[in-house]
């Protein structure tokens, strides 16, 4: 019976013009494609850290996870390395039929191991095109700043990314947040602002709803990335839907992470309930299963029907950037 529902929503998902807002190219690329990737450049089998970024998520242990994340990094080394991610997910975008994709990417990661920024941007920016060409999508960068990292850094990426705006449309704020306040990225994202980008940040993934706050009234984000802590404060909630600030959701990796119990305790429906528009994304598909498998995850565990399912899809194609 279950099986039935789940193939029958399998469908209708598939069926469904979407957009996917909230993926970390990282976090997209499936154990081959970094297998081809370390071969390539001559480094040792990534396999160990593949199933350790794998390990941490089955003990729902976000920090054990972005730092077994950040290790896979180190196997990135030319622009066809981050050309190689970027295509093949949209390969796997184009088969679950999203047409429209802005991807999270950071440079701090490999500047400070030596690699070119502009390097890494190329990469990302020429298989957008290309592949946006041949499959009939459309896309977009979205650079993130690391919040565990300095700020300086954050205005050193600001100042590249204004040579590339032909892809990078927004900046975020990703990695840990427990520990790491919003407050300190309020003048790079008001300098981020006057520059003509738009602004999203992650808050309330682990972090207090205190964040979220501060990330509408500090950060003046034009969406928030998961925001699910929210639900803790009625008033916050509120706040959110009034400004019709879209949420970015990732159902599926906040209970891998550990920071929802279980889907059906997930407030995505609460949220939705209360007037937020939210969205639902895979936040990195290769750990957390394919956006089709977290629009009908959650379908299940919230008992969504396709109605509301439809309106989800709808709302992420208008909280895109696309203009
Ligand atoms: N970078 C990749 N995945 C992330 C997550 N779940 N939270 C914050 N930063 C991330
Ligand atoms: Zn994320």
């Amino acid at each position: 019976m279950i099986q039935e529902r789940k193939k029958e929503l399998t469908a209708y998902v598939q069926g469904l013009e979407k957009a996917e807002l909230h993926i970390h190219i990282e976090g997209a690329a499936p154990a081959d494609v970094w297998s081809k990737i370390a071969k390539r450049n001559g480094l040792p089998s990534p396999n160990q850290d593949v199933a350790l970024a794998q390990r941490t998520v089955s003990s729902r242990d976000l920090a054990g996870f972005l730092g077994s994340y950040t290790r896979l990094t180190r196997m990135l080394l030319t622009e066809l390395d981050f050309y190689d991610l970027m295509y093949s997910y949209f390969l796997s975008a184009n088969q679950q039929n999203i047409g429209h994709v802005e991807v999270f990417f950071d440079t701090q990661s490999y500047r400070n191991f030596g690699l070119d920024p502009e390097m890494v941007i190329k990469g990302l920016g020429r298989a957008l095109d290309e592949w946006c060409q041949k499959l009939g999508m459309t896309g977009s960068l979205i650079l993130c700043f690391l919040r565990n990292l300095p700020v300086d850094q954050a205005y050193m990426d600001l100042e590249l990314a204004q040579n590339y705006k032909q892809w990078i449309v927004a900046v975020g704020l990703a990695a840990h947040e427990t520990g790491h306040p919003p407050t300190l990225f309020a003048p790079v994202y008001q300098k981020a602002r006057n520059l003509g980008f738009k602004t999203v940040a992650h808050a309330g993934e682990d972090g207090p709803p205190e964040y979220v706050w501060s990330v509408l009234n500090d950060l003046e984000v034009d969406r928030i990335d998961h925001g699910g802590a929210s639900i803790q404060d009625p008033k916050l909630v509120a706040e959110i839907a009034r400004r019709k600030i879209p949420l970015t959701m990732c159902p599926i990796s906040n209970v891998r992470m550990g920071v929802v119990q279980s889907l059906e305790l997930h407030p995505f429906r609460r949220l939705m309930q209360a007037g937020v528009r939210v969205t639902i994304n895979s936040d990195n598909p290769a750990y957390f299963g394919s956006l089709i498998d977290n629009y009908v995850d959650t379908a299940l565990a919230l008992d969504l029907g396709q109605d509301e399912l439809s309106a989800i899809a709808r709302t992420s194609i208008e909280a895109s950037f696309k203009q």
